[in-house]
């Protein structure tokens, strides 16, 4: 019965991703997946022998640490001859014509995706093996990972070979590259530099349950079987599609069949000017001939096929005068230099402003107020200055000055040894820091403080309501009903008024009271302490254990824990060394916040990784907590509501019939304390 369940599931689950992922039209809502998700998992969880090997739950990733194996290619993996002259496409059509001895060559015009080349092996429909490129001989095995990309088949559908290669290009789209750094802004943290980088180091990770949780997507170009499934390539793409693959859509140009020259500059042309609004990036064109027997006769040369080649987009780049240079404040203090430009149109969208990194690059590319300086986009998203526009006059004589006082507050700026960036030291009492904080403190993967945005926080400190951390949790809110303040519209550029409602006010309320929920390791993070990120506050929270532990401790016994290092350890002893710091940590506590961790170092296992539990009822064996506790040391997550991402309600006596309705019209499995024994015993 089980059994034949998780065949049921699987194939469902597959359908859907395929109609979600690949086709753009989902028929089922994203619940009813969820609940199809949850049960097969439910089921693999009992009966792990039962799983199949390409089970729509791979897609979470799973193991835990794979070194990739390095195998050879059975077909070597070639690239591509490029150029970036038209004359040079010109010429090498004409050595086609003459090399296969006609003049009507038929031609398939495709994008060049600017991401990381895949091949990918499927036996008898099922997807068995994920190679990267490598050094074309030899690739490294990525299944694991590439098992997590939702567009990806595990199993083919329609009239498939029973064996074949399939080879495309994983990328990560623009708007979740952005997204990505958007957050990453909001934390303070190093922005990543293109999607293609990100893209190629995602697929690299060690954890798939990591990749899994990266937007990557892939887009399929080249079938490869022993024997041609079509005459032509354009058909064999087509076909590729009908199994199940994402490949490029014919109404929409991504490609195309052509046989003048007229026709192939034509597509270049169009996707010079269009590339911007494609949902990734593209660096070019390929254009392959289409007739799969004129590639046999063709050939090869040493590196590369003679029967395509690629046209590159030049990276776009254009010259404009940098009016003047301002400085910006960040979070923690880190003083960045922006070039304020005359707006100018490159790669979709006006530029006025560009990064100029820190004093080093301006001195480096002797960079001066007036100056016409060259602006690239490339991959980036954010704006570089590469150069001085040398062609135009210079803005001024001399080189430019470098700021010595805090733009905001007019504290003297330091620079530490080693580092590229200037500071403005006074962290408590710097406008954009103050701020920059708060917004930390109330972020996501701090204390997930809802409908604490950036403005209210601005307005409230504007008006004197807060000025740290500490003083959201003594706000009078009920006081605060009509308060007024106003908000900068992008759109219209002009300031808007709102005023506080008394639904909003509630949910303000509401979210400050979860957020004493919140466990130590993110109040820590949220914090805000400089060098102090993620993964260094889960570490220092699980070894130490307290808030108390952490201030109390000196350099050498921070530095004993896993990942801190001598900038960090200094980095916490100056800031608990500061009174203010103290007082804030006993306003905290007496708030009621999560200032001690409840599984100092208990880690038993990773069974439960990734799973998400709610605690429910009355039990025998255990008390409410300790399952909980049990459940967090073994990997598990807890919550205290059930939704579509639950996998488990365990349930004891006298469990509320709401919470029973809801996990059972969400199809959430309900288990017992003895379910869970079984779960995390290790066999
Ligand atoms: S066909 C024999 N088609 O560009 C080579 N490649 O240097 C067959 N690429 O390694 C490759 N878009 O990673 C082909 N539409 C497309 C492509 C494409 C991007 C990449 C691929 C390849 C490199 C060529």
């Amino acid at each position: 019965m089980s059994q034949e369940r998780i065949k049921e599931l699987a194939a469902l689950l597959h359908e859907h991703n395929h109609r979600y992922y690949v086709l753009n039209q989902p028929i089922i809502s994203d619940q009813q997946f969820d609940a199809w998700m949850n049960e097969l998992e439910a089921l693999e969880t009992f009966h792990p022998e039962w799983r199949l090997s390409n089970s729509p739950t791979q897609r979470v990733g799973s193991d835990l640490s794979q070194k990739f194996e390095k195998v050879a290619h059975v077909r070597p993996m070639l690239s591509l001859s490029n150029t970036y002259s038209e004359e040079e496409i010109s010429d090498w059509l004409q050595r086609v014509k003459e090399g296969l001895g006609t003049n009507d060559t038929e031609l398939v015009m495709e994008l060049k995706y600017d991401g990381i080349a895949i091949s990918l092996f499927y036996e008898k429909g099922v997807l068995v093996r994920a190679l990267t490129r490598g050094d074309g001989t030899q690739g490294e095995d990525v299944t694991a990972n590439v098992k997590t990309i939702k567009n990806i088949p595990l199993q083919l559908q329609g009239d498939y070979p029973s064996s074949f290669e399939i080879r495309g290009e994983i990328f990560l789209p623009k708007a979740d590259f952005e997204r990505m750094n958007q957050e990453r802004m909001a934390q303070g943290l190093e922005l990543y530099a293109n999607p293609r980088n990100t893209a190629s180091g995602t697929l690299k990770q060690l954890d798939s349950r990591e990749v899994a949780k990266r937007p990557l997507r892939a887009m399929m170009y080249f079938v490869l079987c022993d024997e041609w499934m079509a005459n032509t390539h354009y058909e064999q793409v087509v076909m590729a599609g009908s199994w199940g693959f994402p490949v490029p859509l014919t109404d929409l140009k991504m490609i195309q069949r052509v046989t003048t020259t007229e026709e192939v500059m034509s597509y270049i042309h169009h996707w010079d000017v269009h590339r911007n609004d494609l949902a990734f990036d593209i660096d070019g064109i390929v254009i392959k001939v289409n007739l799969l027997q004129s590639w046999d006769e063709l050939g090869m040369t040493a590196k590369s096929p003679r029967w395509a080649i690629a046209y590159k987009f030049k990276a776009e780049r254009v010259s404009t005068r940098l009016d003047k240079i301002t400085y910006q404040v960040g979070r923690t203090g880190a003083i960045t230099p922006v070039a304020n430009l005359v707006p100018v149109f490159l790669a979709g969208t006006t530029v006025k402003r560009a990064s100029l990194h820190n004093a080093d690059q301006i001195e480096k590319l002797d960079i001066r107020e007036g100056d016409y300086v060259w602006i690239e986009k490339g991959g980036e998203i954010i704006p570089k200055v590469i150069a001085v526009d040398l062609d135009k006059p210079r803005g001024g004589q001399d080189p430019h000055v470098y700021i010595q006082h805090c733009p905001e507050c007019q504290t003297e700026l330091v620079r530490e040894e080693g580092e590229a960036q200037h500071y403005c030291p006074n962290a408590d009492g710097c406008q954009p820091q103050i701020i920059g904080k708060l917004e930390h403190f109330v972020s996501r993967k701090a204390m997930t403080l809802e409908g604490w945005g950036v403005e209210t926080l601005s307005a409230f400190f504007k008006e004197g309501l807060i000025r740290n951390i500490v003083d959201l949790y003594h706000l009078d809110l009920d006081r605060l009903v009509g308060f007024e303040y106003s908000v900068w519209d992008e759109a219209t550029q002009e300031f808007r008024k709102r005023s506080l409602q008394s639904k909003t006010i509630e949910n303000l309320k509401k979210s400050l009271v979860q957020s004493k929920e919140v466990p130590f390791e993110r109040v820590l993070f949220g914090l805000g302490i400089r060098h102090v990120g993620e993964t260094v506050a889960k570490k220092l929270a699980r070894a130490l254990g307290s808030i108390d532990h952490i201030m109390r401790a000196n350099k050498e016994e921070l530095l004993a824990v896993d990942e801190v290092g001598e900038k960090i350890a200094e980095s916490i002893v100056q800031y608990f060394q500061i009174k203010e710091h103290q007082e804030w940590m006993t306003q905290l506590k007496e708030a009621g916040l999560q200032l001690a961790s409840h599984h100092v170092d208990n880690v038993q296992s990773d069974l439960l990784a990734t799973k998400v539990f709610v605690v429910s009822g009355v039990f025998e064996k255990y008390g409410r907590d300790e399952i909980k506790a049990l459940i967090e040391s073994h990997g598990g997550k807890v919550s205290g509501s059930i939704s579509a991402k639950t996998h488990f309600v365990v349930a004891g006596r006298d469990m509320g019939p709401a919470k029973l309705e809801k996990a059972k019209s969400l199809g959430v499995p309900i288990i017992s304390e003895m379910d869970l024994d079984q779960m995390i015993s290790p066999e």
